[in-house]
Order: structure tokens, then C-alpha cells, then sequence
């Protein structure tokens, strides 16, 4: 996929170990191949995104297969599109490095963790690994055939601009009813919170929504990369945490949305 120079906006070349731009801004790819494309202004804090201990809870939960079902729908649906794939928000690579095994086609993952991409890149070989912002996506206008996002960031400008035409957008959204199990655990009582399953995407029409519903059982440390892999690791209370570590084991009910949207043409 060809890349832009997030300081300048101009094109990126390969030269020895790293990409470059005309105007002479130089990005190392590092050893484990990934590339740093995340300039200061982009960054809002030192180390943005998961941390190291998050991104490994969520590769032991993932390699767990405890959420097969839904890299299983994501390659169904994917299969029908044309590549390259962008991943906004790739983790450590799980999903999409499946998606691009059934489709074929070529991909770049990209996250604003660098933590997250240097495990991608390490485990997956034979992609692109970006450490970039979601907001400034450091890629050629109309260049993507296939952008996901899943349980990450939905930008929808950005997504538009390097999509192509015929691309699309597969986003996939925890449903209202995702983990409860689990939040009847960590929290005293639950509050109900209206949940728009297929946000309105300005930029974009909604051409299918496929619902991805299972029960699953995790046991000992899986209980806590669960929550680690979760918004609630944020939120979680000292109670909440300790009946956490007081349960060996948790049956659950994953829920979630796999929404196809489509940029509108602009001639
Ligand atoms: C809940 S995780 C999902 C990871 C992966 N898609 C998965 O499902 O396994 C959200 C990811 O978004 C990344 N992220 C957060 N803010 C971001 C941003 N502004 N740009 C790119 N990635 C971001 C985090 O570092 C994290 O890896
Ligand atoms: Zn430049």
C-alpha cells in the first residue's frame, strides 16, 4: 500500500531501511519490521494506545480461539471484497492477519499502540505494520480496498478518503448485550445504556449488518485477559477487581455486530 509522509503529506519511498519522502523526513523500520509513523503532534500522550501487558492478555485470550466465531465471520464477509486491506486499531494482528490469509490480499495493519504493532509484526511476517493515528491515516487517498476496524476507532472522513471507490468498510461494534456475564461480576448493578448497533457514518451507506452471537467458557488467567481486552479494565472499582479474581471460572455470552458500509461516490 502506497504511504504518505505524516508530516508533509508527500509521498514515502523504500530506501536502505527505511521510507522517505521528497522533502527528506525519514521513518527507520524497525528491526521487527514495523514503521514508527506517528509524529509528537499525533501523540496525546508518551505511549498512546494499549500497553505492552494488554496487548499480550489479548494475544493469549485470542490465540485461546475463545473468539473464533467472529475472525470466522470477518473472513466470510471479507471474502466476497477485493484487497488491500487497511486494519485501523490491528491489536497485535490476530484478525487481520487471517483476513488477509483467506482473501489473499495484501495488508497493512496499523495501530497508534506501538506495543501492539511490534507483536504484529513479529508474529506476522510478510505484512506492513504501521505505529500511526487513526485520525491522520498515513495512506494514499482511494488506495484501500478493504478497512476494518473492530472494537477500535471509527473515523469516518479519514475512512472515506482512502477508500476506493468499490471498497468497503467493515466495522465491528460490541452489541448491548456483549460480556454480560462478566459485567454482572464487576459491577454492583448495571445501567441500561441505548446502543446504536449500525451507527449513521456520514460518508457512507450501511449495506449489511450480520450478528455474531456465542457463549464461551474461560478459565484462571483467561478470566483476566477477558477484562484486560475490555473498555472495563479502565473502569473497573477495587470490588469489582477483587470478585473478579475470586471467580475461576466464567461462563459468557459474546455479542457483537459486523457492519459492511459502502463510501458514497463523489464525482
Ligand atoms: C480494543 S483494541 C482492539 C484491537 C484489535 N482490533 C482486536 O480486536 O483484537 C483497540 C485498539 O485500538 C488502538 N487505538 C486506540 N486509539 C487509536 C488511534 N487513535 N489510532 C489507532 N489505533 C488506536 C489501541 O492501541 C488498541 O490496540
Ligand atoms: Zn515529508
Amino acid at each position: 500500500m502506497e504511504l504518505l509522509c505524516p508530516i508533509c503529506g508527500e509521498l514515502l519511498t523504500k530506501t536502505d531501511g527505511a521510507l522517505a519522502c521528497p522533502a527528506g523526513h525519514s521513518f527507520d523500520i524497525a528491526r521487527q519490521g514495523y514503521v514508527h509513523l506517528l509524529p509528537v503532534q499525533q501523540k496525546h500522550s508518551r505511549n498512546p494506545g494499549d500497553t505492552r501487558e494488554q496487548v499480550l492478555s489479548r494475544r493469549s485470550f485470542l490465540e485461546g480461539g475463545y473468539y473464533a466465531p467472529i475472525c470466522d465471520a470477518l473472513c466470510q464477509v471479507g471474502k466476497s471484497y477485493c484487497g488491500p486491506i487497511l486494519d485501523v486499531g490491528c491489536g497485535e494482528g490476530y484478525y487481520s492477519s487471517r483476513l488477509a490469509a483467506a482473501t489473499g490480499a495484501e495488508l497493512t495493519g496499523l495501530d497508534i499502540s506501538k506495543e501492539a504493532v511490534r507483536c504484529a509484526a513479529a508474529r506476522y511476517k510478510g505484512h506492513q505494520w504501521l505505529c500511526a493515528s487513526a485520525a491522520h491515516l498515513p495512506v494514499k487517498d482511494k488506495s484501500v480496498g478493504i478497512l476494518t476496524s473492530l472494537f477500535a476507532l471509527t473515523v469516518p472522513e479519514e475512512f472515506a478518503r482512502v477508500l476506493r471507490p468499490e471498497g468497503i468498510f467493515i466495522q465491528v461494534l460490541a452489541a448491548e448485550d456483549h460480556l454480560l456475564g462478566l459485567k454482572n461480576i464487576i459491577y454492583p448493578e448495571l445501567h441500561h445504556k441505548e446502543k446504536f448497533s449500525a451507527p449513521e457514518l456520514p460518508g457512507f451507506v450501511l449495506e449489511k449488518t450480520v450478528p455474531v452471537r456465542f457463549t464461551f467458557t474461560v478459565e484462571g488467567q483467561q478470566v483476566q485477559n477477558l477484562l484486560s481486552m475490555t473498555p472495563h479494565v479502565y473502569r473497573i472499582g477495587k470490588a469489582g477487581a477483587e470478585a473478579l479474581r475470586n471467580t475461576p471460572t466464567l461462563t459468557d455470552t459474546a455479542s457483537c455486530v459486523l457492519n459492511v458500509y459502502q463510501p458514497i461516490h463523489k464525482e
